[in-house]
């Protein structure tokens, strides 16, 4: 398997480990279970900013989609929600943070909502990372040709996942512990 493939997924599995995190919380957070820690959040959001908005998602736009349209029109469509998702991800964060600076005083509506948002956001994110996995990858090792693969294999080596490589961020590991704890005892709650 070309080693951008192999990097590609294992960075899907760690976006789909913190996305799968943040959905734990919504059922937690919407039974008055769990609080909004501003710190666990912000630490995740700032994660996903750095390594999926900043890092991932460029790097797919950039090289793999790019040489897929060069060989095939098949994905055209799919491509461009795909883009236009990357390119609202930032955005999203920031509505995400907004709506957790209004938890802060304990209002339980504002609660109510950022869970609301975060149920959205994780069932998205969960639904963009399926349709690359699923359907741009495999056509990717379909239509694309050694030269092409090349050049998209140096770009994936060239930067690796920040949080879950060496050094991997303490914070978010802890987040992940916790989703499994809040999944044990409500099973289901997850994505
Ligand atoms: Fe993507
Ligand atoms: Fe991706």
């Amino acid at each position: 398997m070309a080693s951008a493939v192999r990097i590609l997924l294992a960075e899907h599995e760690s976006l789909g480990g913190v996305v799968r995190a943040l959905h734990g919380y919504v059922e937690p957070l919407r039974a008055g279970l769990a609080k909004p820690s501003p710190t666990v959040f912000a630490t995740v959001f700032s994660y996903i900013e750095t390594f999926a908005d900043r890092f991932h998602h460029p790097k797919e736009d950039e090289f793999l989609f790019s040489a897929l349209r060069g060989r095939t029109d098949r994905a055209d469509a799919v491509l461009l929600g795909l883009q236009h998702e990357h390119a609202a991800g930032p955005e999203e964060l920031v509505s995400l943070r907004e709506a957790l600076a209004r938890t802060q005083g304990g209002d339980p509506a504002a609660i109510a909502a950022f869970a609301d948002q975060l149920e959205g956001y994780a069932r998205a994110q969960a639904e963009h990372i399926r349709v690359e996995n699923r359907f741009v990858i495999p056509l990717a090792k379909e239509v694309l040709l050694p030269s092409d693969w090349e050049r998209i294999d140096q770009a994936f080596r060239e930067h690796r996942d920040p949080f879950f490589g060496p050094g991997a961020d303490g914070t978010v590991r802890d987040l992940l512990a916790t989703e499994s704890h809040w999944s044990r005892r409500a099973p289901g709650a997850g994505i």
